[in-house]
C-alpha cells in the first residue's frame, strides 16, 4: 500500500507514481479530458470490489450495474467482518444489514436492518426498479427481497458468533476507530457515457443496538448522486454522518465549486464542529466530479480508499483532520 505522504511524494518528484488525472486536493479547475471510467470506493476492501466493477464499466456497462457489481464482491466475502456475510452482529446476536443504491437519474432504492439476505444492494435496487418506494425495513424487507426470489441464508458465521460471545463478556457499546467503524463499502462510478451512479452498503457498527440503522441505507447520508454535479459516500459513525446529511452536504460543496477533497474536508469539519470532542469518532467521506477527479477525507488518520481508472486500481490513504 503506498502511503498518502510517499504518494504525494512520488507525484511531486514525477516519479514512480504519475500525475493523477483523478487526484484533486485543493482545486476544482479542470481543463482536460474527462477521467472516465473511473471507480472509487472506500476501505481497502474497495480493491476488490472495484475490478468487478472495473469489468462492467469496461466493457460499456452502466456505473449503476458496476456499482452494484462492485460492492457485491464485499458484500459475499465472509472476511470483511463489517459488511453482508459474515458481518459483526448487533448486541443480540442478530446480523442486520442496510444498503442503497442510486442512480443518475436520482431513481434510488434502500434497504435497512434486513436479515438473512446476502446481497442487501440488489434488495435495494429492485425497490428501486420494481415498488413505487425507495425504503424498506425489517421485516418488510424480507418479504419483499424472499418474494423477488433472493434466497435465505444464515448471516452469522462461526467468526463472529465467537467474537460476539467474547465482547458479551464486558457488552460495552463503544466502536473502536478503524476497526470496528471500518464497516461501509460506499462505490461512486463515472461510465463512458458520463453518468455517475452510487452504492453503500454495510452491516453497521458491531454490537449495535437491534433495529438500529445507520447512514449507509439513507439517501443524502452514506450516500448521494447528482449528475450534473457529482457523488459522495460515507463512511464511520452513521449517527455521525446523519446529523449532516453528509453526502447530500458534500455534494452540495462540490456545486459551490469545492474539488472532491475540499468538499469532503469540509462536512467533516462540520462533524468536528457538532462535537465537543471527535476523540474516538472516526467518518470519512469520499467524492467524484463529472470530469472524473475523485477525492477523500477523514477525521482520523487510518482511512483510505481504492481508486481504479484506466491506468490501476490503487489504495490511497486519505487526507485527514488528525
Ligand atoms: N457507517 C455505517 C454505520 O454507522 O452503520
Amino acid at each position: 500500500m503506498i502511503s498518502r505522504k510517499s504518494f504525494l511524494k512520488l507525484t511531486a518528484l514525477g516519479g514512480l507514481v504519475p500525475f493523477k488525472k483523478w487526484a484533486s486536493s485543493s482545486s476544482s479547475s479542470f481543463s482536460g479530458k474527462v477521467n472516465k471510467p473511473v471507480v472509487i470506493s472506500t476501505w481497502n476492501h474497495g480493491i476488490e470490489a472495484n475490478k468487478a466493477a472495473w469489468n462492467v464499466l469496461a466493457d460499456n456497462g452502466s456505473a449503476l450495474d458496476a456499482v452494484e457489481a462492485g460492492v457485491r464482491v464485499t458484500e459475499a466475502d465472509p472476511d470483511v467482518r463489517t459488511v453482508g456475510l459474515g458481518g459483526r452482529p448487533d448486541r443480540d446476536g442478530f446480523v442486520t444489514l442496510d444498503a442503497c443504491i442510486m442512480d443518475h437519474n436520482q431513481r434510488c432504492g434502500s434497504v435497512g436492518a434486513l436479515q438473512h439476505i446476502v446481497h442487501p444492494v440488489s434488495v435495494a435496487r429492485q425497490v428501486k426498479e420494481e415498488t413505487p418506494h425507495v425504503m424498506l425495513v425489517g421485516e418488510g424487507a424480507l418479504d419483499f427481497a424472499l418474494s423477488q426470489g433472493f434466497e435465505k441464508t444464515d448471516l452469522l458465521t462461526e467468526e463472529s458468533k465467537n467474537d460476539w460471545r467474547e465482547w458479551k463478556k464486558e457488552a460495552e457499546y463503544n466502536p473502536e476507530v478503524n476497526v470496528e467503524n471500518h464497516d461501509t463499502i460506499g462505490m461512486l462510478a463515472l461510465d463512458k457515457q458520463g453518468n455517475l451512479s452510487g452504492a453503500c452498503t454495510t452491516s453497521g457498527t458491531a454490537w449495535k443496538m437491534h433495529g438500529r440503522v445507520g447512514d449507509s441505507p439513507l439517501i443524502g447520508s452514506g450516500l448521494f448522486v447528482d449528475n450534473a454535479v457529482g457523488a459522495a459516500a460515507g463512511t464511520g459513525v452513521g449517527e455521525e454522518v446523519i446529523r449532516i446529511c453528509g453526502s447530500h452536504l458534500v455534494v452540495e460543496n462540490m456545486r459551490r465549486g469545492d474539488s472532491p477533497e475540499e468538499a469532503c474536508k469540509r462536512a467533516v469539519q462540520r462533524i468536528v464542529q457538532n462535537n465537543d470532542s471527535v476523540d474516538g469518532i472516526q467518518v470519512g467521506f469520499i467524492a467524484i466530479n463529472k470530469q472524473g477527479q475523485v477525492g477523500g477525507y477523514s477525521i482520523q488518520q487510518g482511512f483510505d480508499y481504492a481508486v481504479h481508472d484506466q491506468s490501476d486500481n490503487q489504495l490511497v490513504d486519505s487526507a485527514s483532520l488528525r
